[in-house]
């Protein structure tokens, strides 16, 4: 019920601001503070983004206790976990969720906070998540949610163009090296609501995911999400030294890093003659066999004729292999599509 929703997003703000003002005004929020200028985030960013941190007290249940919100409020925001599911119980049955956790408020695209991730600082425990989310909640859900497309927007419709990055640390890093159309999902895979909302923004998505091999193996899953709409112009930059982005910026500095994602990257058939090549031994006559039918099979979704000659011809080339050998193999695979 709406009002209802107003009341949860009005509690967002409050928390947002309560964990903003405990970071950068508190001496509980030191450390956090001095993790996040060491990982080279500044007090501009830090203050425009709203970054906040929580504490191991439930500051956030004692800060609701005086405010005397409502119960159903509370308990639906996900903001709390509750100790019995009891649906009429006191405030006193909640505990803060966040947790001596770094929070990044997750905006809608208006800009209102609707949502926080909160990153562990120690991650020594595995068994603690690295970041945790809010749950899905009556106005928060995951699918719909790009994390900085409230700030990113503008830039996006002005340039026709989006980057996809992996963590919300990467879209602070390449935000404050000036590249300010990024945007990430919410550590899930694309789906097809989020790229229905790019779709009207921008013509042409960037893929900027990490240069690991998990980053890798979620840029073919983007694109195998991501192709089939025929929506964007693609293309995929690739990071030197399977860093991510935000490792590459300390790295390598800002200019540098708008200069990879001005310059590197390659179209997305181009991204899989590499990926398919990871490994395998294109020396060894069964990788070889392998990796042409891996090719073969992409090039099955290419519609223009003139691109699909050119990757037949490289892989002709490549191989020494007769291209109306290659060629005929293909029509085969796409007459088996029909
Ligand atoms: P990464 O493991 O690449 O983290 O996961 P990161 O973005 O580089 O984070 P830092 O630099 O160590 O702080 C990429 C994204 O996957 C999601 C988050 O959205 C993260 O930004 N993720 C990762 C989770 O949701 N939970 C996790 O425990 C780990
Ligand atoms: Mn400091
Ligand atoms: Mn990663
Ligand atoms: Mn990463
Ligand atoms: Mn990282």
């Amino acid at each position: 019920e709406s009002s209802e929703n107003g009341k949860i997003i009005s509690l967002y703000a409050q928390a947002t601001q309560l964990y903003h003002h405990i970071l950068v005004n508190t001496e509980l929020g030191q450390e956090a503070l001095d993790y996040l200028h060491q990982r080279g985030l500044q007090d501009d960013m830090i203050n425009e983004f709203n970054l906040g941190f929580a504490p191991t007290t439930d500051i956030l249940k004692n800060f609701v206790k005086e405010k005397q919100i409502n119960y159903q409020v509370l308990r639906k925001s996900g903001l709390f976990v509750e100790r019995s599911a009891n649906a009429d119980t006191p405030v006193d049955n909640l505990n803060d969720r966040f947790k001596d956790r770094v929070m990044f408020p997750i905006n809608d695209a208006n800009g209102h906070p609707i949502a926080f991730s909160g990153r562990a600082m120690h991650t020594e425990d595995k068994t603690v998540p690295k970041y945790l989310n809010s749950p899905e909640t009556p106005i928060f859900n995951k699918r719909r949610v790009l994390f900085n497309l409230d700030k990113a927007k503008a830039t996006i419709r002005q340039t026709k163009s989006v980057i996809l990055f992996e963590g919300f640390m990467d879209v602070l890093a390449a935000y404050r090296a000036g590249v300010k159309n990024g945007v990430a999902s919410m550590g899930t895979s694309l789906t097809d609501e989020q790229i229905g909302i790019l779709a009207h923004q921008a013509r042409k998505l960037s893929i900027c995911y990490d240069g690991d091999d998990p980053g890798q193996n979620a840029t073919k899953r983007a694109l195998e999400i991501i192709r089939p709409s025929d929506r964007f112009d693609l293309e995929v930059v690739s990071l030197p030294d399977k860093l991510d982005p935000d490792e590459v910026v300390k790295k390598y500095g800002e200019e540098k890093f708008r200069e990879i994602v001005k310059n590197q990257h390659e179209t997305p058939l181009s991204f899989f003659m590499h990926f398919y090549a990871r490994n395998r031994n294109l020396e060894n006559e069964n990788d070889q066999l392998a990796y042409i039918s891996d090719i073969l099979k992409e090039l099955v979704t290419v519609k223009d004729p003139i691109e699909r000659d050119l990757y037949l011809n490289r892989l002709a080339s490549k191989f020494g292999v007769e291209y109306r050998n290659l060629e005929s193999q293909l029509q085969s695979l796409m007459a088996e599509q029909q």
